[in-house]
């Protein structure tokens, strides 16, 4: 199949270079002229630059220009493509709708092309873009206002995680497909070919308006786990005594009906998906008279964790964070990852700027050119205080105060990395539960201040 990938971010990247793995002849089409380059020199330092996800740049160096090719003209490639996917950013609005001002920029465009085209096969335009329910409709209206000829639509969303996106394109849960004519789904099981009538990866081929539906409900329905367990066991936790929160959860998930994934408390849930989705479902049901306060609540807890260790820190441990100097590990959202898209760790420098401290040591495994990017001091001076570390001991070098942010493997188990880079008094906050053994740090004095335990020292 002549497949074009319109939007190179994180999932059109991965859904390219894994579609090209397949032997599909991949065009990955992008504005951004940049990206672009970096992609097409097939040089893992500078596509890592822009992606970092595990396997990414093995994939494409191994299919550039034999089954994948990247342009930032898509005028040329257009002629004889069977499929267009469409993994355009879909950012929130103020008040939390879907922005699909990128989307339709795009659509309209490739529409005024496609009605020129000279070979009118069928070609089907397929959203991967995360899109409010209704939209592949709107797709098809836009489509026929251009009066683009033979040409479909259909909706077939991403579920890939980010850290194992790779792993997690070629063995997928579910393939969703939605579409409305059977010619199109002849289409879009050939592109998936590896998929239909897989024994253990569903293949659902259903409405578009569906498959729109069920990337909602998953998404939103993951960060409502994830926010009961940080909302109800992460307080339990904090307020009775002599609970164990790993015991806890080992006991609550033992049960097959429970999940196992999310059962954790943490500093919140980032990305670029969860909260926008949230808040785009929320908007799309308020919109219509429908109520959303289990999604408002579930929103509320997840935001709130990112910033009330900070507040627990002052409360509980009588900690002034004013002119101190703060140790942070973890930037991107997860580990993994150097995305840090809604990550947590933009709320905690932002609360530890606004609370006065007087330097910022961060460190990352992954994200530090990107962090130079989001903590930029010529659009806020205060990033200035930031500096960036080529490790955990260099962090935590001069520091008064310790916060996990991100749940590296690296950081896990770090009492002694602490005992022998920090002074005391010395607080830790723990916004992953990384340290199982702080009883001994806080034998020897330093204070641990953890999500889901009350401070201990
Ligand atoms: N990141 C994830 O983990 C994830 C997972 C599932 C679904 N999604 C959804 O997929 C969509 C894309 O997400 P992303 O993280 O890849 O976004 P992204 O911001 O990383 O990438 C979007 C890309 O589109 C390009 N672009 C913008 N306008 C364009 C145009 N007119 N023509 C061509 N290219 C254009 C941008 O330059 C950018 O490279 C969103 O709707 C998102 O919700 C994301």
């Amino acid at each position: 199949m002549k497949i074009i990938v319109v939007g190179t971010g994180f999932v059109g990247l991965c859904h390219a270079a894994v579609c090209s793995e397949y032997g599909h002849e991949v065009y990955a089409y992008d504005i951004d002229k940049v990206r672009i380059a970096a992609y097409a020199s097939g040089k893992s330092e500078e596509i890592e630059r822009m992606i970092n996800e595990p396997g990414l740049a093995t994939v494409i160096a191994e299919n550039l220009n034999r089954y994948l090719f990247f342009t930032t003209e898509i005028t040329p490639i257009l002629e004889g493509s069977d499929a267009i996917f469409l993994c355009l950013p879909t950012p929130p609005n103020p008040d939390g709708s879907s922005d699909l001002s990128f989307y339709f920029n795009a659509v309209d465009y490739l529409a005024q092309l496609l009605a020129k085209r000279v070979d009118q096969r069928r070609v089907v335009i397929i959203n991967k873009s995360t899109v409010p329910i209704g939209t592949a409709r709107a797709l098809e209206q836009a489509l026929a206002k251009h009066n683009v000829p033979n040409v479909g639509v259909a909706s077939n969303p991403e579920f890939l995680p980010e850290g194992d996106a790779v792993e997690k394109s070629r063995r997928p849960d579910r393939v969703v497909v939605g579409a409305d004519t059977e010619e199109d789904f002849r289409i879009l099981r050939r592109i998936y070919s590896q998929f239909v009538n897989h024994v253990r990866i569903s293949f659902i081929e259903t409405t578009p308006e569906t498959a729109e539906s069920i990337k909602y409900i998953a998404n939103t329905l993951l960060l409502t786990y994830v926010s009961f367990w940080n909302g109800i066991g992460a307080r339990i936790g904090e307020t009775f005594p002599n609970v164990r929160m790993e015991d806890l959860k080992r006991g609550v998930t033992a049960d097959n009906r429970i999940s196992k994934w999310g059962s954790y408390v943490g500093i919140g849930a980032g990305g670029s998906c969860f909260g926008k989705d949230v808040q785009s479902l929320i908007y799309q049901l308020e919109s219509r008279d429908q109520d959303a306060q289990l999604l408002r609540s579930v929103y509320d807890i997840n935001e709130y964790q990112k910033m009330y260790l900070l507040d627990r820190a002052e409360a509980e441990a009588g900690f002034s964070f004013a002119n101190k100097t703060v140790a942070l590990l973890g930037l991107s959202f997860k580990q993994r990852t150097n995305d840090m898209r809604d990550s947590s760790a933009l709320k905690v420098v932002e609360g530890l700027l606004g609370r006065g401290v007087s330097a910022i040591h961060a460190y990352d495994p992954m994200s530090m050119h990107e962090a130079r990017r989001w903590f930029d001091p010529s659009k806020n001076p205060l990033f200035a205080k930031l500096s960036y570390h080529e490790s955990v001991k260099s962090a935590l070098a001069s520091t008064d105060v310790l916060v996990i942010a991100t749940d590296w493997e690296e950081f896990r188990g770090l009492s002694r990395t602490i005992e022998l880079n920090t002074k005391k008094p010395y607080l830790i906050v723990d916004g992953r539960r990384m340290i199982p053994d702080y009883a001994e740090l806080v034998a020897q004095g330093y204070q641990y201040l953890a999500v889901g335990s009350p401070l201990r020292g």
